[in-house]
């Protein structure tokens, strides 16, 4: 790779944390289904274990509950506003996802929603019109309802077909505007946070590990199918693949915490992106499944697809890093894991231990076992801000963060790993997909409303927001636009 290659940057929302827009002509999908509850020890994790009953409770409208991805950050409504914001701040791409339920509202009708297609119309025009090049990802966690019923989400493999219907209709719509592709948001994250990532309901044992690498085996076919489609509709944009990428460490230099460390990394972070960009199951595959009884359908033309369709380009989603170690330690939350404390690391008011130098050494990890370019689909700090009396929002704090981990990555560049963007991740602020609250925001841009959907949902700049404007315009100015 050209050394003198600028990262080009970014920013991110996904469908179901910023839309809203929750429409009688919109579907119910997996994220309307989960409600909003008071931060405990456990809330966390209880939004992301859904059972039927919850789903039931969902469907009433008198359940009492407040459904956060309901409302989002009502970007249905502020879309306009929003988009020039994203202009002013000069951005060179911005990555949203597409509303599987805006669009085919129980996932299997033939024909799409009208309302669904004239509001992504909407979006692309305005991206374009702005000269926004458009990274999409066609799924970010939310499912039909309907297919999570009918199907036991993507443990059905009749799911392949259903997302095909959708993939085929935005290709053929909006394919020739969209620069990168990503079939699936932190693919992995089916694994560690099954309802999120493959729309699995939470049984009286919880999860059955056989439905859970089902699941995601559909997902691989289901990607490689996209890719495949795409390239003989000669479709200009190139395809990746997305994990959360952790980082890990060895907690001590003891052997054991080294060899837990390899295995964790294995399954936690690599397996997914393994398959999809090397196009076949990964040696340690066999050795795990058979530790853990599981037992899968793998038909011989699946494997002919991963083969043959591999993907381009690969990303990671990078917030924190992990820490393993054999013994009993003390803990932290992560995005969607638990990890161990890193004593060398501040960690966010959520847990999440900050480690910009981890980021460098995962961006090297990444290169070194795909040899494909680079990508940072998601970044940034969760944290709580506040908004002042005349509209202002002194979030240095953030912009702290964003100085180191961009620095990192500019080092990354810089040492030879083909960063070819890198996208800041909530730029307008949205609910937060772990713990489906307002209270932790990502954004440059402030939305006012609260955990329960109070405020007037209207937008002020940040302190962040002028930092990465003047970072963005020095940046394009240094490295000839
Ligand atoms: C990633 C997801 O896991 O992390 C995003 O792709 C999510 O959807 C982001 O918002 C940050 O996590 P959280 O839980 O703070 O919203």
């Amino acid at each position: 790779m050209d050394k003198k290659q600028r990262i080009l940057w970014g920013g991110a929302t996904a469908s179901s944390q910023y839309e809203g827009g929750f429409t009688d002509s919109k579907g119910l999908d997996t994220q309307d289904c989960r409600a909003y509850l008071p931060r405990t020890s456990n809330a966390t994790e209880e939004t992301r274990l859904l059972t039927k009953e919850k789903i039931e409770e969902a469907k009433r409208l008198d359940s009492g509950k407040y459904y956060p991805f309901r409302n989002g950050t009502k970007g249905f409504e502020h879309l306009e506003e929003d988009i020039e914001y994203l202009d002013e701040l000069g951005l060179d791409l911005y990555r949203f996802s597409i509303s599987w339920a805006r669009l085919f509202p129980n996932g299997v009708e033939e024909v799409p929603s009208p309302e669904g297609v004239a509001y992504y119309d909407r979006v692309f025009n305005l991206l374009t019109e702005k000269k926004i090049k458009i990274f999409l990802t066609l799924n970010h966690y939310a499912m039909p309802i309907y297919l999570v019923e009918q199907y036991g989400g993507w443990k059905g493999r009749e799911c392949i077909e259903h997302f095909m219907r959708f993939a085929t209709f935005v290709f053929e719509r909006w394919g020739n505007l969209v620069e990168y592709w990503l079939p699936f948001n932190e693919i992995n994250a089916g694994y560690f946070s099954p309802f999120n990532g493959v729309g699995l309901l939470k049984g009286e044992n919880g999860f059955d590990l056989s439905d859970v690498f089902q699941a995601l085996h559909h997902q691989f076919v289901a990607s490689a199918k996209t890719i495949k489609l795409a390239r003989e509709m000669k479709l200009p944009g190139r395809f990746g693949s997305m994990i959360a990428c952790f980082c890990y460490y060895p907690l001590t230099s003891r052997p054991e915490d080294n060899l837990k460390l390899v295995f964790e990394e294995q399954m936690n972070q690599w397996y997914c992106m393994d398959i999809l960009s090397k196009g076949e199951y990964p040696y340690y595959a066999e050795t795990f499944f058979e530790n853990k009884n599981i037992v899968l359908n793998i038909t011989d033309e699946d494997k002919k697809l991963l083969k043959e369709n591999t993907c381009d380009f690969v990303s990671i989603s990078f917030y924190t890093s992990s820490v393993i170690t054999v013994e009993e330690a003390d803990k932290t939350a992560g995005n969607l894991v638990v990890s161990t404390k890193n004593p060398y690391l501040k960690a966010s008011e959520w847990g999440w231990q900050i480690d910009p130098v981890g980021l460098r050494t995962s961006l090297h990890k990444v290169y070194e076992r795909y040899g494909k370019p680079v990508i940072v689909s998601e970044n940034g700090l969760g944290a709580r801000d506040v908004l002042t009396e005349n509209g202002e929002v002194h979030d240095e704090y953030r912009i702290d963060y964003m100085k180191s981990y961009y620095e990192q990555a500019q080092l990354a560049l810089e040492d030879g790993v083909p960063l070819e963007a890198y996208i800041a991740w909530g730029i307008i602020d949205i609910v937060s997909a772990g713990s489906c609250e307002m209270d932790k925001r990502y954004g440059v841009i402030y939305v006012d409303a609260d955990n329960l959907g109070n405020g007037s949902y209207k937008r002020y700049k940040k302190d962040s927001f002028y930092w990465y404007k003047d970072f963005i315009q020095k940046y394009k100015e240094q490295n000839n636009g």
